[in-house]
């Protein structure tokens, strides 16, 4: 059994599961706490209130300093719950207190430097990097991958995605998602967007993704305070797959003669999934991390996916900022 603990109890740390919405663990403390192969050990948080609040839900020990809780505790396992300017300096002291895994959130880091230093610091030392985009924790997701890699759908024609919050926020979750299925795009462009993404020093930009002269791929980002969305529909030769509700469904359609007009095809529903986003990602998450300390393998969300994703957040901000397509 890993021992584990964890670093900002704030809304995916800890807080998301006590939406009475959310019928699915969906932080970090749920995650361990549910988990057969992880104990949690403590929790941290420099806001007293915070985690106490934590602490006493875990039934764990509680303390404002990071340090001091590796110190006492020397955790296995520490997940990176705070906001990403702090990644960082807390992926050097959970190493430096000879940790074996990290569960970071997303986005690994504001910066490419800090990212690298990151991934760096974790490989030296052989510790396991594990960044949270949870969509890679759902067999959905991989089912479609495999579909898309195995050419089941044939080849991809277009895809259009809609996101909200900011685009190192939650246009870099729709970044992993499409680095996922189609690898890195030859050239992107990127346009400041007018609408708001309510999250400070995190713009909202709308993006033009070319991965062949055939395939193309736009996103457009949304305002949260109209309402939130992200939606990913792709198209390829053989069928057309629309990610809806967050990730939390999916529509399959397969391409079939048109039922209203003679000599036409058109895709056709045929089929709504509800993914396993909404059941046990979070928990599926740890254990992936747990079983990659335990055999050295790579994490599948891991620090070199994530640098990736954020450098296509910085080459969308300067290929708005500078007027121009940037070829990658
Ligand atoms: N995967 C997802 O879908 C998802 C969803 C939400 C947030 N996130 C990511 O999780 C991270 C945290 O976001 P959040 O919304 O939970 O933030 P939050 O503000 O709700 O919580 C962060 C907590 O970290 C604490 N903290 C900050 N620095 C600390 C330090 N050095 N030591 C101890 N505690 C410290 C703060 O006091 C706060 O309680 C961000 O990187 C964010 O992008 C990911």
């Amino acid at each position: 059994m890993y021992k584990a603990a964890v670093i900002g109890c704030g809304r995916i740390g800890f807080e998301f599961d006590f939406d009475a919405k959310r019928d699915f663990i969906a932080s970090h403390v749920g995650a361990y706490v549910n988990s057969k192969m992880i104990e949690l050990s403590a929790v941290c948080d420099k806001d007293s209130k915070k985690v106490k609040r934590c602490a006493d839900s875990a039934q764990v020990p509680a303390y404002l300093d990071a340090e001091d809780m590796l110190v006492a505790e020397e955790p296995h396992i520490v997940s990176i719950c705070t906001p990403p300017d702090s990644h960082l300096e807390l992926v050097r002291l959970a190493v430096k207190h000879g940790v074996k895994g990290i569960f970071c959130e997303k986005p690994i880091s504001e910066s490419v430097r800090d990212a690298r230093e990151m991934i760096t610091l974790c490989k030296k030392n052989e510790v396991i990097l594990q960044i949270g985009f949870q969509r890679r924790f759902c067999r959905a997701h991989y089912g479609i991958k495999r579909q898309i890699d195995d050419g089941l759908l044939g080849e991809p024609l277009n895809a259009t995605g809609i996101y909200t919050s900011g685009i190192l926020n939650s246009g870099s979750h729709m970044l992993d998602l499409l680095l996922l299925y189609f690898n890195t795009p030859k050239m992107l462009r990127g346009y400041s967007s007018k609408k708001l993404s309510h999250k400070p020093g995190d713009a909202n930009y709308d993006v033009f993704l070319r991965y062949r002269d055939d395939f193309v791929c736009s996103l457009h980002a949304c305002d949260s305070n109209d309402y939130q969305m992200f939606e990913l529909d792709m198209l390829f030769t053989k069928g057309r797959i629309r990610i809806v509700e967050c990730g939390l469904s999916m529509e399959l359609y397969a391409i079939a003669d048109s039922e209203r007009y003679s000599t036409y095809k058109e895709p056709r529903l045929y089929n709504i999934i509800q993914t396993d986003l909404s059941k046990d990602f979070m928990v599926r998450a740890v254990n992936h991390l747990a079983n990659c300390v335990a055999t050295g393998h790579e994490s599948i969300s891991n620090g070199i996916s994530a640098l990736k994703g954020l450098k296509l957040v910085k080459w969308i901000v300067y290929s708005a900022e500078h007027n121009r397509e940037v070829v990658l």
